[in-house]
C-alpha cells in the first residue's frame, strides 16, 4: 500500500475529487488539505446524505481519519466555524479528527470585500468566488498577513490588525469609493474565532512528517485544478496557490522525497467555473444539455459551469506537471446518451499544429482544437460496478484517453455514490 499519496485535479476543478478522496479515505490515516480556501467546494455522497465541504478535509465523514489544514490554505474562521458546527450536528467527531496549522494565513473581511470591488472594477473580471482568497495570499506574499497563530497574541494581533486596516480602508475609500473597517470589531470577533478553534490547532508540519515517520498513510487532497494553479494555470484566469502536487510539499511542509505517488482526477468531458479561455467549449445545446445531465452547478456559488468536450492535450500536460501516475475518470455516464463523443488531440494555431500549450498571449482563446471522434455507447452507465461491464464503446473511450495522456486510469466512476467507482483494467 503506498503510504504517501497526493491527488489533485487535472482539469479546471470540479472534476469530483471528494468523491474519490472519500472512496480512498478507506485506506489512509491522515488527510490533508494543502492550499486554497473556501473557494473549494468538495461534494461528497453517503447514503441519501449529501456534504459539501468547503474547507474540511472529506476524509472528517470517517471516523477516526486525521483531517489537517496545512499552512498552505487560507482560512476564513467563522465560515470554518460554521463547517466545524454543520458537521457537529450530523453527530461527526470533529474534535477528535480534525488539526488545524497555526501558521495558515486568515481571511478577513477587507480581504473579501476588496475581492469584490476589484472584480466590479476591473476591466476583464477573472470570476473569483468573492472569498476574499486573492487577497489574503496577497497580504500572504506582501509579508503583511496574519497567522492563525498571530490569533492568540492580542498585542501582536492588534498591531498588525492596526497597520492592515488602515492601508486598507484607504484603498477602499479612495480607490473603491466604499466604506472601511473598524479595527476593533474585527479584532474582537476574532479574538471570539481564536478562542473556539484554540483546540484545533497545532504544528501541522511536525504532526505530518511524525506521522510519516510512524509508517502512517497520508493523503494529500488538492483542491480546484491544475489550470487553476496560480503559477501553471490560464493565467491570469486562475486562483492564487498551487493546485499542482508540487503545492503538497510546500503547503504540508513534507519534503517532494516523501511523496510515493501523485493521483489525478478528470471529468470524462470537460467543465470550467468562472472567466478564461476554454478551447472545447460546447456550443450551445449540447452545453446545457451536458450541464443539466451532469449537475454542472458551483458547490461553492452555484454558479453554472461552462461544458466541453474531453482536452487530451491539456490533460497530458497535468499529468506532466504533476507527475501524474493514475489518473481516475469521472463522470463516464453523463456522455451515455450522445451518438458522437469528441476529443481534442492537438491544436491548430497560426498554421501550425501544437501538442502542447506554449506560453504565448492568448493562444488558447484563439486556438482550433483538433478533434478525434469516437461512437457513443448510447446505454445507461450508471448501475454498471465492473468495468468489463461498461459497454465496448466506452472502454474504447477509456483505452484512447489512456494512450493519449499517458498515464494508467486507475478507477472510473458512473455516479455519485460509493458504489458507482470500479477499478479499471
Ligand atoms: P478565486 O479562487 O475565488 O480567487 O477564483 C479564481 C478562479 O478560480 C475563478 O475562475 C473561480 O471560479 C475559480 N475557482 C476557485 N475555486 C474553484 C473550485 O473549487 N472549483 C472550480 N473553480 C474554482
Amino acid at each position: 500500500m503506498h503510504k504517501t499519496t497526493i491527488l489533485v485535479g487535472a482539469q479546471w476543478g470540479d472534476e469530483g475529487k471528494g468523491k474519490v478522496i472519500d472512496f480512498l479515505t478507506e485506506d489512509v490515516e491522515y488527510v490533508v488539505r494543502y492550499q486554497g480556501g473556501n473557494n473549494a467546494g468538495h461534494t461528497v455522497v453517503i447514503g441519501d446524505d449529501k456534504y459539501v465541504l468547503h474547507l474540511i478535509p472529506s476524509g472528517i465523514l470517517h471516523p477516526g481519519k486525521i483531517c489537517v489544514i496545512g499552512h498552505g490554505v487560507v482560512i476564513d474562521p467563522k465560515a470554518l466555524i460554521d463547517e466545524i458546527e454543520l458537521l457537529k450536528s450530523k453527530g461527526m467527531q470533529v474534535e477528535e479528527q480534525l488539526k488545524i496549522s497555526d501558521r495558515a494565513h486568515v481571511i478577513f473581511p477587507y480581504h473579501r470585500k476588496l475581492d469584490e470591488l476589484r472584480e466590479l472594477k476591473a476591466k476583464g473580471i477573472i470570476g473569483t468566488t468573492k472569498k476574499g482568497i486573492g487577497p489574503c495570499y496577497a497580504d500572504k506574499v506582501s509579508r503583511v498577513g496574519i497567522r492563525i497563530g498571530d490569533l492568540f497574541d492580542g498585542k501582536y494581533l492588534r498591531g498588525r490588525l492596526s497597520a492592515n486596516v488602515e492601508e486598507k480602508n484607504a484603498i477602499l475609500r479612495d480607490f473603491h469609493d466604499a466604506a472601511g473597517f473598524s479595527v476593533e470589531e474585527i479584532f474582537n470577533d476574532y479574538a471570539g474565532y481564536a478562542e473556539y478553534l484554540k483546540k484545533y490547532v497545532c504544528d501541522s508540519t511536525y504532526l505530518l512528517n511524525e506521522a510519516y515517520r510512524a509508517g502512517k498513510s497520508i493523503l494529500f487532497e488538492g483542491a480546484q485544478g491544475t489550470f487553476l494553479d496560480v503559477d501553471y494555470g490560464t493565467y491570469p484566469f486562475v486562483t492564487s496557490s498551487n493546485a499542482t502536487a508540487g503545492g503538497a510539499c510546500i503547503g504540508a511542509g513534507i519534503g517532494p522525497s516523501r511523496i510515493e505517488r501523485v493521483l489525478g482526477v478528470v471529468k470524462a468531458y470537460t467543465t470550467r467555473v468562472g472567466e478564461g479561455p476554454f478551447p472545447t467549449e460546447f456550443e450551445s445545446g449540447l452545453k446545457e444539455k451536458i450541464r443539466e445531465k451532469g449537475g454542472e452547478f458551483g458547490a461553492t456559488t452555484g454558479r453554472a459551469r461552462r461544458c466541453g468536450w474531453f482536452d487530451a492535450v491539456l490533460v497530458k500536460c497535468s499529468v506532466d506537471i504533476n507527475g501524474i501516475d493514475s489518473v481516475i475518470i469521472t463522470k463516464l455516464d453523463v456522455l451515455d446518451d450522445l451518438k458522437t463523443i469528441k476529443i481534442c488531440t492537438a491544436y491548430n494555431y497560426k498554421g501550425e499544429t501544437y501538442s502542447n500549450i506554449p506560453g504565448i498571449p492568448g493562444f488558447l482563446e484563439e486556438c482550433e482544437p483538433v478533434y478525434e471522434e469516437h461512437p457513443g455507447w448510447g446505454q445507461k452507465t450508471s448501475d454498471i460496478t465492473e468495468y468489463e461491464n461498461l459497454p465496448e464503446n466506452a472502454r474504447k473511450y477509456v483505452a484512447r484517453i489512456k494512450e493519449l495522456i499517458g498515464a494508467d486510469i486507475m478507477l472510473v466512476s458512473v455516479g455519485k455514490s460509493r458504489k458507482q467507482t470500479m477499478p479499471c483494467g
